[in-house]
């Protein structure tokens, strides 16, 4: 059998160099980690929508990548970050098509680093990767919890009654930027990373809480 060599490159090479320096007590953890991140920037370019600020953390990222997760105080200020960051839709407007919102969080696609473009109209929600929604698709992940019913279930008769107007509002708010009610949460964030459009997310809106969206029957 043909075995394979394996070509060690600069970075990888570094890494191993640091990963052997912690194993045998060596340094210290401010200073391993200040020379990773010089490492990784040095060995990451960017390339198509793919750029190397992609490696600086915000509060949140940093915060909930460490062992214990946030800290209460750390995290309460996590989420009254990202709850400051959210776009309400223009003019009100939280509602689209709810057959355009299924395609939207059946679609993975977008966001690699051979995309030309940062316009998210190309991109997918992928929202089936974590949640059952439509009843009707068998195929989802699990990391979030299951959105079947997710208006049935909430009371949502009709969508300018008053009395659902916070569930409208938190569902738009968790869409855009999910880390505003949960710090650390998985939920990528459509709206503040620039994942997903306006009228995209109008649409997702109208599959989850549309009475007459396949997800409320
Ligand atoms: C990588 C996994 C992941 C993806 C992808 C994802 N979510 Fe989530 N979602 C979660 C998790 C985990 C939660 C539970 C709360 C939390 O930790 O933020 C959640 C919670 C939610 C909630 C709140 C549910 C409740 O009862 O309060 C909504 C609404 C939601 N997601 C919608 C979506 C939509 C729409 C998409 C696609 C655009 C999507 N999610 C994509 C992981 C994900």
């Amino acid at each position: 059998m043909k075995s394979k060599t394996w070509k060690i490159v600069g970075g990888t090479a570094a890494a191993v160099v640091l990963l052997a320096g912690c194993a045998s007590g060596g340094g210290s953890g401010g200073s391993i980690d200040a020379q990773v991140q010089a490492m990784m920037k040095s060995s990451f370019r960017d390339q198509g929508i793919a750029k190397v600020d992609r490696l600086n953390q915000d509060l949140g990222q940093k915060a909930c990548s460490t062992p214990d997760g946030a800290p209460a105080d750390v995290a309460k200020l996590i989420e009254a970050q990202n709850l400051a960051t959210i776009k309400w839709p223009a003019g009100g407007q939280y509602f689209g098509d709810f057959v355009a919102g299924e395609k939207l969080a059946q679609n993975g696609r977008g966001m690699t680093w051979r995309e030309k473009s940062t316009d998210p109209k190309g991109n997918g929600g992928n929202c089936y990767n974590c949640h059952q929604i439509d009843q009707q698709e068998i195929s989802y992940g699990t990391i979030g919890p299951s959105l079947w019913n997710y208006g049935k279930i909430r009371g949502v008769k009709d969508v300018t009654d008053p009395n659902v107007a916070a569930i409208i509002q938190y569902t738009w708010g968790k869409i855009y930027n999910s880390k505003a009610y949960s710090a650390c949460s998985n939920m990528p964030r459509f709206g503040h990373m620039g994942l997903l459009n306006e009228q995209q997310m109008r649409d997702l809106m109208s599959l989850l809480l549309d009475p007459r969206s396949p997800v409320n029957q």
